[in-house]
């Protein structure tokens, strides 16, 4: 085993009491140093990825496959540098930059992960914290559960977001049409910035009523991570044989149960033969290497931005700020934590 430099504890962020809000279910909490046992490797986290509705949800103890049990290890995705190793570990090296992601090992300064599920990337970056995994859940949702086609009329919400950013680009990459949809005009240059060819906000437009008007043949695939109006909208619209992916309702989340008077979905989907999709990504471990592999090569040959929040938080005590500012809608791109 070979052991770098290291603090004897180091800080981590947790849940410790179930408030149903961020800021007063977490607080930051010291940890003991412990070397890695055979097949583990101690990661220095640089950067942690931000999921506020999966980390509200969790304060409100509402992921329905994850029981919070307080004190609860918060932050699910980072990158960083490896500092230790462990025996029998040989295809790792102190000093390499990988990315880890498993529930509880991001918003902490050091990290344990098995050395078997770290995927290494040329640095440790907030781009290649973007990319891994919310990159790996745009092109599995797309590819996989929206089964996109060369050519396919595409839509998007929360399009200039961490997730929907990645989703417009790897469809603009496949030729495809792509309706991206946002809030503010500046997500709108943004967009176009990124080849979207029907930019909406939907502050200033009816999003139901342009694409009755301007895609009389529907949607082929409709990427939806807001719900509400817009994912009604999308099912209205869906084309013969097209795919609604279900990948988040962040518009209703944390409001109570809407109940919408509606004709059962079969009446829609059914002469159609279109399909409306749940997806989690943790439902698809089988795509996540292979994935992983691609979407990191899409960026290294430049066929790939990724698009980080200009708004900087440093610190495991800026968490919480990070949370509010991606709940508040005020983000643009992936909201990471600086951890060094
Ligand atoms: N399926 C999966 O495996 C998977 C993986 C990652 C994330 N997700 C889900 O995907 C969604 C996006 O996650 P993300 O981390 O990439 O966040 P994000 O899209 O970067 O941020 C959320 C965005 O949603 C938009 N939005 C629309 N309606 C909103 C409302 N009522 N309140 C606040 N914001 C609203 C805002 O942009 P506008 O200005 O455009 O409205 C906001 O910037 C979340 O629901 C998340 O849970 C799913």
């Amino acid at each position: 085993m070979t052991d770098m430099t290291h603090p004897s504890d180091y800080r981590k962020l947790i849940i410790h009491q179930i408030t149903g809000d961020f800021r007063t279910s977490t607080q930051v909490v010291t940890e003991a140093w412990r070397a890695p046992q055979a097949g583990e490797v101690v990661i220095r986290n640089e950067f942690a990825g931000v999921n506020a509705i999966f980390d509200k949800n969790l304060c409100r103890n509402s992921v329905r496959y994850i029981k919070v049990d307080p004190p609860f290890d918060m932050g699910i995705e980072s990158v960083g540098r490896i500092v230790a190793v462990g025996s029998g570990v040989t295809h790792l090296h102190e000093g390499d930059a990988v990315a880890a992601t498993r529930l509880g090992s991001g918003y902490r300064e050091y990290q344990i992960a098995s050395a078997s599920k770290v995927i290494p990337v040329r640095e440790p970056s907030a781009e290649t914290l973007a990319l891994i995994p919310t990159g790996i859940s745009a092109m599995v949702g797309l590819e996989r559960i929206g089964e996109v086609r060369d050519g396919d009329t595409v839509a998007v919400s929360a399009a200039a977001g961490g997730l929907g950013h990645f989703v417009v680009q790897l469809a603009k990459l496949r030729g495809c049409h792509v309706i991206g949809i946002t809030g503010s005009d500046e997500k709108i240059a943004l967009l176009r910035k990124l080849g979207v060819d029907r930019p909406i906000n939907y502050r200033r437009e009816n999003v139901r009523e342009v694409l009755e008007k301007e895609y009389p043949k529907g949607i082929d695939v409709a990427y939806d991570s807001v719900g509400g109006e817009i994912f009604d909208a999308f099912v209205d619209h869906v084309a013969f044989r097209g795919r609604v992916v279900v990948s988040g309702h962040t518009s209703d989340f944390d409001k109570e149960i809407e109940l919408v008077p509606q004709a059962r979905a079969y009446r829609k989907l059914y002469w159609k033969s279109a399909s409306i999709r749940g997806f989690q990504n943790q439902a698809f471990p089988e795509y996540f290497d292979d994935t992983a592999t691609r979407i990191l090569q899409l960026f290294y040959d430049g066929k790939l931005q990724v698009l980080t929040d200009s708004k900087s938080f440093v610190g495991l005590d800026h968490v919480a700020d990070a949370v509010e500012h991606l709940l508040a809608g005020r983000n643009t791109g992936k909201v990471v934590v600086r951890l060094r």
